[in-house]
Order: structure tokens, then sequence, then C-alpha cells
């Protein structure tokens, strides 16, 4: 892994840490908010995948938005780089420092501010975790608009400064549509208000769009205001089987045409990943008879009325199968049932994390082609690794994996630049919805033109014109510094 790394260097206008910045920290935060325990920052300093390690020597905890405005002013003065962190799930290494950069950890700012019943207007503070906006959010009979995998442990400020998508986006759309408001604070200190609680506000530029997606790169994001759907009584999951890939596309535009308003997943995963889901992870059972499928896809409806939507379902399943779109399948009898199909989805992440190393990549395509991609791999790669696909096909977002006993350069090199070219060659784009991070910053131009990225590069100067926040992530390294 170490070759990463390598490739950048620590920019050396940044400033070294000395014990007079610790003892300013201890004045603003208290002794309790710097943090400069060696197993704590271990932990800070790695990312989710044990990819990515930096040698950050000191993490702060803000408790508001005060505490994180006097630490950025202070850092942007003393020129010290930071790095925001979340819940630290992000999986393209964006989340933990490249080399000493503080990390500023938004875990203690977990405040719910207000929820409006009537607008289902949710605000809170950035380090909210998702799972708990979820459990709040249930009791008052509404849904967050997002969930992932990670939602035990990542946070709606790394949420929203990843722009992540999820398992539901196919039917609530992006964040940049269910976020209403944020407050974020910029680099030199100062903390910008754009927390609106309106649906309709067209006073100018929507500048809270910046920081949606731009991954701590340009303020940290201390509050969100997101609008939140009512939570709908009837749902209802099913798992299919589908022997060819056109299947998969046929199943998608017919569920799309004939479950319509009520359908909210349509995520799929090839054999490969079945298996490694079976193999590694515990108490997870394969639903169908063990036949051979190459292809699975979880289907999810949400609806208001039993019923008819359960019918609605069967109906559709029963012309699937009668035109030879699936080959088998099952309908979850009740919601463990259904919780265990999602487990089989929303395990392949951390089944794949024990199966060894793994190259990972997040790629829209069409959705027509996004298979040959996975197939044309497994015969560049042969017996060497083991390629699997997954993703939200209902949003065209393929996870292209591939799974090796250990990292070694000699693989990598025969999946990029390759993977980017094929996805440029398709117009597709190299990070559906993780983000660019460290790892792909320098791949940006394979998914945007030049003058875009200059764009870009010089709305960075303007809002961190010493350029402290998550250095050498988002932006290419040759215009970072
Ligand atoms: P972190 O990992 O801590 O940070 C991510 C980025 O955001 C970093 O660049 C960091 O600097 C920045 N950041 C974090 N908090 C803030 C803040 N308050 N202000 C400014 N910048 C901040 N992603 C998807 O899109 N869809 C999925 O389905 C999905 N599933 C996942 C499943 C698993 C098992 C895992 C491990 C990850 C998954 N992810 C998915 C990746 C996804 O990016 C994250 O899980 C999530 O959005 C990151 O939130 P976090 O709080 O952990 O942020
Ligand atoms: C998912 O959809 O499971 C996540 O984005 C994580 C991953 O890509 O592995
Ligand atoms: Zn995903």
């Amino acid at each position: 892994f170490g070759s990463l790394a390598a490739k950048v260097q620590r920019n050396p206008s940044f400033s070294t840490l000395n014990s007079d910045d610790i003892s300013y920290f201890k004045e603003i935060l208290g002794e309790k908010g710097v943090i400069e325990d060696e197993e704590w920052l271990a932990t800070a300093n790695t990312d989710w995948m044990h990819k990515y390690k930096g040698s950050s020597k000191l993490l702060l905890q803000p408790r508001s938005t005060e505490e994180v405005s006097q630490i950025l002013k202070y850092c942007n003065s003393r020129c010290l780089a930071v790095v925001p962190q979340g819940g630290n799930t992000g999986l393209v290494g964006g989340s933990v420092p490249v080399f000493d950069e503080v990390i500023v950890n938004m875990s203690l700012m977990n405040n719910i501010i207000s929820f409006d019943k009537v607008s289902g207007i949710l605000v809170c503070e950035g380090g909210c975790i998702l799972e708990n906006l979820i459990t709040f959010l249930d009791n008052q009979g509404f849904i967050m608009p997002l969930d992932l995998g990670a939602k035990g442990s990542c946070q709606i400020g790394g949420n929203v400064s990843t722009n992540a998508g999820g398992l539901r986006l196919v039917r609530y759309g992006s964040l940049h549509g269910n976020v209403l408001g944020l407050e974020v604070v910029l680099a030199d200190g100062n903390v910008i208000d754009m927390l609106g609680t309106l649906r309709k506000d067209n006073t100018g530029y929507d500048l809270k769009h910046l920081f949606i997606g731009s991954e701590g790169s340009l303020g940290i994001v201390s509050k969100v205001s997101i609008l939140t759907p009512p939570k709908l009584f009837s749902v209802n999951v099913a798992f299919l089987a589908c022997s060819d890939y056109f299947s998969c596309q046929k199943l998608l535009m017919e569920a799309k045409r004939k479950l319509g308003e009520i359908l909210s997943a349509f995520e799929f995963l090839d054999s490969k990943s079945l298996d490694l889901v079976l193999n590694h992870l515990d108490g997870v059972r394969n639903p169908l008879p063990p036949t051979l499928h190459k292809f699975y896809i979880l289907i999810e409806t949400t609806g208001s009325d039993e019923p008819y939507d359960r019918q609605k379902l069967e109906g559709f399943l029963l012309h699937a199968m009668e035109a030879g779109l699936i080959s088998d399948g099952a309908l979850a009898q009740d919601i463990n049932q259904a919780s265990s199909f999602w487990r089989i989805r929303e395990g392949i992440p951390e089944a794949l994390m024990k199966a060894g190393a793994v190259y990972k990549y997040d790629l829209s395509l069409p959705v027509e082609k996004m298979y040959d991609l996975v197939e044309e791999m497994r015969t560049r790669l042969s017996d060497s690794a083991n390629v699997v696909g997954y993703g939200h096909l209902g949003d065209g977002n393929l996870h292209l994996n591939i799974s090796t006993a250990q990292y070694d350069d000699g693989i990598l090199t025969q999946i990029e630049p390759f993977v980017y070219e094929w996805t440029s060659k398709h117009r597709g784009s190299i990070s559906a919805e993780h983000g660019l991070g460290l790892m792909k910053a320098n791949e940006i131009f394979y998914s945007k033109p030049t003058a875009t990225v200059s764009l870009m590069a010089s709305i960075k100067k303007m809002l961190d014109p010493k350029g402290i926040l998550n250095p050498y992530k988002v932006l290419p390294h040759s215009l970072s510094s």
C-alpha cells in the first residue's frame, strides 16, 4: 500500500504542531477535547479498509460550532493542516490524515436541534450518527431519505460531505435534493449560515450545494437541515435470481414501470458476491435453493396499502417469472426475513474485508454496459484475483471489487488505469457515490474536463487560500498546493 502515500509529498508550507498549539487547543476545548492518546490516534489515523494510514499526533473533539470555528481560525493562522472526520467509514482514503494533519472529529456534535412533524424537516448537528437519526425519526413516524450499510457509524455531516447515495436513492433521490440547508465553518473560522428549512428559496446562488460532496475540502459541516419522508408501513422485500445480465436489465425496466410509485430499492449482486457473504459472514444463508444462478436482485417496495402493495408485487413477480426474467425468487414473509435478505446485500463490503485485500471501484456507467467491465476485468486478471460486481443497479452504479490475498503492485497495474480508461470511454463516472478522497484525486480528469477542474481549484483557493482543509484530497495534487 505504501506506494500511494509515497506519490504525495507533504506540503512544506504547513507548520508542524508544537506545545503552544496544544496549550491553545486545551484552552478552547478543555483537556477532554484534546486527544493525544496513541491507541485512539492509531484508530483515527487508519481508514475503514485499513488501507490508508496517516501519522497525526492530535485529534480534536469540538462540542459546538463556536469551537469548530475557533479551531479552524487558529489552524488557518498557524497554517496547520486539518482533516475533518466523521464516522471514518469513507472508502477512498478521504477521512484520515495523509501525514500529520490535525484530525477534527465531529462525534460530540450529535444533538438533534428540531423536528417539524408537519413539514418533516429535521435540523441536527453534523456529528449525529445516521442510525440514531433513523431511530429518532422512526419514533416520530418518519424515515431518513438515505440508508447505507455503514449507518451504525457514519455521521450525517460525513454523508453530506461525501454526498452519499446508498440503498434508497432510486426512490428518494440524492442529498442535493433532500438537504435543505447547511451551516458550515470555513477554513478561516467564518461560520456560514445557510441552514434554511424551506423547500423553495431562489434568492441567488444556492451555495450549500458546493459543500454537498466536497469531502471536507471547502468547510466543516456543523449543522444540517434535511427533508424526511413519512414512514409508510407496507414494506415488502424479494430476493430474486436471474440467469443472465440482460434479464437483470429487463427486470429493472419492468420494475420501474410496473411497481412505479412503490419501488424503494433495486439492488444487484453477482454469484461471486453472494459466495463471499455466505463464506465469510456468520448466520447468513441463501434464501434460495443452492442452484447456480449468475445474478441476484433485491427488490424492495414501500407503500401505504398492504394488501394492494403485496398484490402488486406478487403480480409483478409472477409476470417476471412467466417472461423468463427471473429463474427463482423468495418473498420475505416477515420483517426478520426481510432483514436477512438485506443482510446479504449490505454485508458484501464486510465480507470482502474478511476475504483479504480489496481494490474497490465505485462507478457510474450506462446500465447495459456495466457488467461487461466485470467480465473484461475477470479475463484480464484470470486466476490471480476474485472479481465481483454488485451495486445500485437502479441508479446505474456498479461496485467493482477485486479481492486478493494481499495487496500487490503487479495486480494494481493490471487494474489501473484500465478501469478508469474504460469508464471514461463509456462516458461514466469514476466516482458514483464514494467521492475522490486521496485514492482518486489525481484521476479526476477521467471524469471532468480540465476547465471544470480549474474552476474547482479556483473555488478551493477562494474559500481556503492556504489549503489547510483536507489537503491532498479531491483535487489533483498538481493543482492543490
Ligand atoms: P468519514 O468517513 O469520516 O469522512 C468522509 C469524508 O467526509 C472525508 O473526506 C471527511 O474529511 C469528510 N467529512 C466527514 N465529516 C465531515 C464534516 N462534518 N464536515 C466536513 N467534512 C466531513 N457510501 C455511499 O454513498 N453509499 C453506500 O451505500 C455506502 N455504503 C457503505 C457501506 C459500508 C459498510 C461502508 C464502510 C461505507 C459505505 N459508504 C457508502 C461510504 C460512505 O462514504 C460513508 O459510509 C459515509 O457517507 C461517510 O460518512 P462518515 O461520517 O463515516 O465520514
Ligand atoms: C455498498 O453499496 O455496499 C457501498 O457503497 C460499499 C461498497 O461499495 O462496498
Ligand atoms: Zn454503494
